[in-house]
């Protein structure tokens, strides 16, 4: 063997598996909306949407709500899903009204994700 095929082995054999290899089933949750919604000076709604990819609708999922603010409570979290509800509303208890509120959600299957958001009470 001379130098150039072995130039070429070593160059093009990684291409080669690269090339060569399948894309594998990909399993996940994925948040799609939120929603914030005032009820009145001490009550708001949130509601928070999912959809996904080969889940399964009987999926069991471990939904949350938390706030990092004394301003707020979340009265209703974790919460007990399947996959195929879609969606699920958290109730906040509101103390103070005009505050800028950070709130992370997340959603459990195998994996899990965390998104953070941002409202004013
Ligand atoms: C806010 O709405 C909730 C439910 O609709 C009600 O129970 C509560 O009394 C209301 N509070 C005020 C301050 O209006
Ligand atoms: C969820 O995703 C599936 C597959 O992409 C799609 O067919 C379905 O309409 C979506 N459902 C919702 C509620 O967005």
């Amino acid at each position: 063997m001379n130098y150039q095929s072995i130039f070429i082995i070593v160059f093009f054999f990684p291409l080669l598996l690269v090339t060569s290899s399948t894309y594998v089933e990909v399993k996940q949750v994925v948040p799609t909306t939120f929603t914030v919604n005032k009820v009145n000076s001490s009550k708001i709604i949130v509601g928070v949407s999912w959809n996904g990819t080969n889940e399964a609708d009987d999926e069991y999922v471990l939904t949350r709500l938390k706030c990092f603010n004394d301003a707020v409570t979340v009265i209703n979290s974790p919460q007990d899903h399947v996959f195929g509800d879609h969606h699920t509303t958290y109730e906040l208890a509101v103390h103070k009204n005009d505050v800028l509120v950070r709130c992370r959600t997340g959603i459990k299957d195998i994996m899990k994700w965390l998104t953070f958001f941002y409202f004013r009470t």
